[in-house]
């Protein structure tokens, strides 16, 4: 495994991080050994949402917490709040209740990380600022970041806290690529050059903001995997050649992918098997070439200008 270090913090994590949204799934056993296979292969940052499996996942991580307690000072626990059924929720009184059902279920006194898990538009920035306070006040957060902002989002909910949003995490991936389409499509009259991030990428770059892309294998959660799907023909059949040169799997060289971009981005890879789960960490010792880069940008269908 591969760390980072994470400016304005004193985090290091693993350049894997294992998303755990499915791990309600799973039984207790299968867990179990889904999350000592990611410590063996030096994966640190587990990442959590109260809303995953209802709040099943953390409850099963919790348990095996429960049973392993040394494991709590070896890893790093992210999780997420502000997602309710039917709205989004970032109101004080909703950060600090679900911060405090999280860490009950995941049976831990503090989280390394916290989340906004989406912008909610009725946001008032004056309240979690404040709910970010208590929770660091009282030892129950260490750091905050933010999930599916973009920068003005950002800039706004930063304006009104004292430490630095240390994570962004989005949807990213090799097909669902539209911060590296807006970069290409400067000035440019098709669908590539509407900017729909708000220069994301390059604005966490410019403010040392780590993005940790979730869903890496994934065209969308409702569409599933592009790995093996008729829609990708060209873009597996280049994931096959070039695992084949490097000796890795084709789901590999797609995370590949993701860590070749210079901005050290972390990637949320969310298996549920721990034969996958080691074939995916193996990514992290190969480079792509810039030309492997761009062949799999390009064989998904989209044009350089
Ligand atoms: N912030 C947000 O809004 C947001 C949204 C969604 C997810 N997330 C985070 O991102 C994490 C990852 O999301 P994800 O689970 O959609 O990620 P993913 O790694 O893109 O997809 C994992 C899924 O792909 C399947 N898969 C098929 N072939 C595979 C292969 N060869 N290797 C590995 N997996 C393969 C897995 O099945 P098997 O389990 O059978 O291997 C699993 O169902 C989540 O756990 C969560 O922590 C965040």
């Amino acid at each position: 495994m591969k760390y980072y270090e994470i400016p304005n913090s004193n985090l290091i994590v693993s350049k894997l991080a294992l998303g755990c949204m499915r791990l309600a799934e799973l039984s207790f056993e299968e867990a179990e050994k889904l999350i000592y296979t990611a410590r063996e292969w030096g994966i640190n940052v587990f990442d959590h949402a109260d809303i995953y499996g209802n709040g099943k996942s953390e409850t099963i991580f919790g348990e095996v917490l429960k049973k392993n307690p040394t494991l709590r000072k070896q890893i790093i626990i992210q999780t997420k709040c502000g997602i309710k059924e039917g709205y989004y929720d970032s109101s004080e009184e909703h950060i600090l209740a679900s911060v405090n059902a999280s860490l009950e279920r995941l049976n831990t006194d503090y989280l390394d990380v916290l989340l906004i898990h989406r912008p909610d538009a009725l946001t008032d920035f004056s309240e979690v600022a404040k709910a970010f306070k208590i929770l660091r006040g009282e030892k129950k957060v260490k750091f905050f970041g933010v999930s599916n902002m973009n920068s003005i989002q950002i800039e706004i909910l930063q304006k009104h806290l004292p430490n630095k949003l240390i994570f962004n995490q989005l949807h990213f991936n090799v097909v669902h690529s539209l911060m590296i389409d807006e970069i290409f499509n400067v000035n440019i009259a098709n669908d590539y050059a509407v900017n729909r991030t708000g220069d994301i990428l390059d604005y966490m770059r410019i403010n040392d903001i780590t993005m940790q892309a979730w869903s890496p294998l994934q065209i969308s959660l409702t569409k599933g995997t592009y790995l093996d799907h008729p829609d990708y023909l060209k873009l597996n059949q280049k994931l096959h050649e070039i695992g084949t040169k490097y000796g890795i799997s084709p789901a590999a060289v797609a995370v590949a992918w993701i860590l070749r971009h210079p901005a050290q981005i972390q990637v949320v890879v969310g298996t549920t098997k721990p034969a996958s789960l080691r074939e995916l960490v193996k990514a992290v010792d190969i480079e792509l070439t810039k030309e492997e880069w761009y062949d799999l940008y390009l064989s998904v269908g989209k044009k350089l200008p």
